[in-house]
């Protein structure tokens, strides 16, 4: 079947956290915007129009695009921008792939307010689900940061200036705070409406622009059945944990007593060393039960400490897949082995930034070193390079396998002799049609270690081994997981420690591969996998759309 939506991009007028109203950027005056419901095999056409007076572009977050490269939306990877008051129609497919994704902007850091979920369903609908109970009801959990400035401007500052935006002023459920508003002119609290005995599945996303958060609901627990669109082994536990860019698909059994409970969101910090200024505030929602006494306040879970890496890292690490027939399973022959450091740093300044330090560094972030710039407006987009063999002018191929220093990646940050600049660029590396690559990425403490949710378009990639501190091979590839690893499209580097994932090329095309902090994303915490064509025109680029936008 065809899914088919009409995204108006263009002003919302909202007040949020006692503040006079303002305009934001939205998709069809929603916060958060539509959601696309689909079944596994559909097409999804949505035709963005762009009313906005920004340069738009829409990423379908976890959507292979195989064959449609042109439509995963990467502003100057796969795509110039939709320009003010111009059109484009994306068109994919969602195959191989069931549960929840989500799609955002992706440009600037508009994806503050322009996203929404993507729900792929089985094809034989709800009752096909590969897990039991089955749910009487579905609920989305959109997380989110709300700030009282314009995210336009204060991504434009911070690139300009070289140091991120500050914090959120709230995070969110559903577009809505909750009770850290005490605004009574407003109802600024998302309520879940529930029934005596149901069993709800909860689709769970991280929308943050820069915060991994934790989920609690008072006197309830959730037993997790996917993660990334992914099915998983169930997994019980009374928090889930979700870094920005990753979705959770967690059942929760209503009880036999009515009554008004929290649902909290609150901030996982895994920041360690110069640690940037935090809010740690929490979002709050009421889950109500028909027919629950009025009056008096909910009842509130007990929150994990903000800097709760261990119960991050469990829920993280535990996850599992469900191995089901016809599912890929782990490549065991690797072609390519890659060490990837991703951390934070400082590069040369560029003649184009405001403010520069006295040493004429500016901090920045990287992948081995290489600190990631996007092609310029004006340019063409990288996949526009690719398949017209131009690129000369847009990137060079000389993405490193290796970082060019080793040194001990996760002690403290004093020894400046690691400290070594780095200098923007937009280096790929290309791969063959069909090749197997496994990534170690490793955090780094140069300036503060973090755990960093790396995501990766258009693959999913298994999750082999997490661990912390220093990589050590010889210690880590005995335990990797080769038969049901848990596969994703983001995952949350440990802080100060590494993850070790595989993937295989068959999805020819320019594909980004970046921190889904988009404070680290604008500091060049980026790279893009070229993939070659393989031997047939369906394993090659297709030409790009007629409406393509012109750069
Ligand atoms: Cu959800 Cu490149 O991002």
């Amino acid at each position: 079947a065809v899914v088919e939506h009409t995204f108006n991009v263009g002003n919302l007028s909202i007040s949020q956290l006692c503040q006079p109203a303002r305009i934001i950027t939205a998709v069809n005056g929603q916060l958060p915007g539509p959601t696309i419901e689909a079944r596994e095999g559909d097409t999804v056409v949505v035709h963005l129009v762009n009313q906005s007076p920004y340069n738009m572009t829409i990423h379908w977050h976890g959507v292979f695009q195989r064959g449609s490269p042109w439509a995963d939306g990467p502003s100057m990877v796969t795509q110039c921008p939709v320009q003010p008051g111009a059109n484009y129609t994306y068109r994919f497919n969602v195959t191989d792939q069931e549960g929840t994704l989500w799609w955002h902007a992706h440009i600037s850091f508009h994806r503050a307010t322009v996203y929404g979920a993507l729900l792929i369903r089985p094809r034989g609908g709800a009752a096909a689900y590969p897990f039991s109970p089955k749910p009487h009801r579905e609920e989305t959990v959109i997380l989110g940061e709300w700030w009282n400035a314009s995210v336009y401007d204060l991504e434009r500052m911070a690139f300009l200036t070289g140091n991120p935006a500050g914090p959120a002023d709230a995070y969110t459920i559903n577009g809505k705070p909750g009770d850290s508003d005490n605004c009574s002119t407003a109802n600024q609290t998302y309520t879940f409406r529930v029934r005596r005995n149901e069993t709800y599945l909860l689709r769970i996303i991280n929308a943050a622009l820069n915060t991994p958060m934790f989920l609690k609901v008072a006197n309830h627990s959730f037993t997790v059945v996917a993660a990334d669109a992914a099915y998983t082994t169930p997994y019980e536990t009374d928090v889930v944990v979700v870094a920005p860019g990753q979705t959770v698909d967690a059942l929760m059994a209503a009880g036999s007593a009515a009554g008004r409970y929290y649902m909290e969101a609150s901030p996982y910090d895994s920041a360690v060393g110069a640690t940037p200024p935090f809010n740690p505030t929490t979002a709050t929602a009421v889950v109500e039960y028909a027919g629950a006494p009025a009056g008096g306040e909910p009842a509130k879970p007990p929150r994990p400490p903000s800097n709760d890496t261990a119960t991050a890292f469990r829920f993280l690490s535990n996850l599992i897949a469900l191995v089901l027939p016809g599912k890929p399973t782990v490549p065991l022959a690797v072609d390519t082995r890659m060490f990837v450091t991703v951390g934070l740093g400082v590069s040369d300044c560029q003649p184009d930034q405001l403010f520069c330090n006295r040493s004429r560094t500016v901090f920045s972030s990287s992948m081995n070193n290489a600190s990631f710039v996007l092609p310029a407006l004006g340019k063409p987009s990288m996949l526009e390079a690719h398949y017209r063999n131009e690129s000369a002018d847009v990137y060079t191929r000389d993405f490193p396998d290796r970082p060019p220093l080793a040194f001990d990646y996760t002690a403290d940050a004093s020894n400046t002799a690691t400290l070594q600049y780095t200098t923007k660029s937009t280096k790929v590396r290309t791969l063959r049609y069909n090749e197997t690559v496994e990534m170690v990425l490793q955090n780094t403490r140069l300036i503060a270690k973090e755990s960093h949710p790396m995501h990766l378009h258009g693959f999913n990639f298994f999750v082999l081994a997490q661990g912390f501190g220093n990589y050590d091979e010889a210690a880590a590839a005995p335990g990797f997981n080769l038969v049901n690893p848990q596969e994703r499209n983001t995952v949350a580097v440990p802080t100060g420690g590494w993850a070790v994932i595989r993937f295989v090329a068959n999805n020819p095309g320019m594909w980004f591969m970046h921190c889904h902090f988009d404070a680290h994303l604008d500091l060049g915490l980026g790279m893009v996998f070229e993939v070659q064509d393989g031997p047939t025109a369906e394993t090659s680029v297709p030409p790009p759309p007629l409406d393509l936008p012109q750069c």
